[in-house]
């Protein structure tokens, strides 16, 4: 059953304020939409994610902000706090900014919040933004698709593992791109993995850090050189995509066609494979 504020019908209409959930896109403040940074401009309280560019916060320069968000290793707030510190600002009056990174509705958890809002009665939009899953390989010039080499592409978590695994074909599948989102941790286990199931140590594979921020790496090999791969140790505090099919050898390629373009100082290392 719905549960509705306990404030008077009356003044309940006037009082209840909103929530905007905003997706921020992978880190580039110039990857917002509009309605996002209109979202921003109006909020009282942002609760943002770990992920989020100090930059966005920017657009929101009258609110209070606090970060919700959780990194690999450290302590978090946990989700249902973020829930009751949402439905309590806005059952105040309040016009609340949920900041994630990427898109709210892509391994987010945006779904949930949706659902706790309006259970709480409180008015919620969604604004979607750039998923990682897409931006972040398009950022080393990996296209997901490709029409002579991948017709679709699978977005995937690597946490849990077992999920993982119960998701992905248990032999490499043509035409499909993999993007694993949550991954880097799990990389020898990932290539461990495919590689016992059948997948040749050869099949491309690309790492993306950082994607569309000043400090973005990336990487171009293969399975096989996924495990023992050192990531560089001046950014083992950045968020990373593996991606796993043909179109991974495209990136060199087109991020140098396209390199005259780039906004931000985008290092390339690529692998032997
Ligand atoms: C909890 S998921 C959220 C995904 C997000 N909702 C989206 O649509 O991009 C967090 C994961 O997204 C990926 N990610 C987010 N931003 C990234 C970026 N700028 N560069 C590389 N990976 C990123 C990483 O795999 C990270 O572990």
């Amino acid at each position: 059953m719905r549960r509705r504020p306990s404030i008077s019908a009356s003044s309940s209409r006037a009082r209840i304020g909103r929530v905007w959930l905003v997706g921020a896109g992978p880190g580039d403040p110039e990857l917002l939409t509009l309605r996002a940074v209109r979202a921003l401009e109006q909020a009282d309280l942002v609760l943002y994610d770990a992920l989020i560019d100090p930059r966005v916060l920017g657009y929101a320069p009258r609110a209070q902000r606090f970060c919700v968000g959780k990194r690999a290793g450290k302590a978090s707030v946990a989700q249902e706090t973020t829930h009751a510190l949402m439905i309590r600002a806005a059952l105040a009056g309040k016009r609340v900014v949920r900041l994630k990174a990427g898109d709210p509705f892509v391994l987010g958890r945006g779904g949930e919040e949706v659902l706790a809002l309006g259970h709480a009665g409180v008015p919620v939009e969604v604004v979607p933004g750039l998923s990682s899953a897409i931006a972040g390989p398009q950022a080393a010039g990996i296209p997901v698709t490709h029409r002579a080499m991948a017709q679709g592409f699978l977005v995937v978590s690597a946490v849990p593992e077992e999920a993982f695994f119960r998701i992905v074909p248990a032999s490499p599948p043509a035409g499909l791109t993999v993007v694993v989102l949550m991954g880097l941790g799990a990389r020898a286990a990932i290539a461990g993995g495919l590689t016992a199931r059948g997948w040749p140590s050869s099949h491309p594979a690309a790492v993306v850090l950082g994607a569309h921020t000043p400090r973005q790496w990336s990487w171009t090999g293969a399975l096989g050189e996924l495990a023992p791969l050192a990531l560089p140790a001046d950014r083992a505090d950045l968020p990373g995509i593996v991606v796993l099919g043909d179109v991974a050898h495209l990136g060199p390629r087109i991020a140098s066609a396209t390199s005259g373009f780039s906004l931000s100082n985008v290092e390339q290392r690529h692998g032997t494979a």
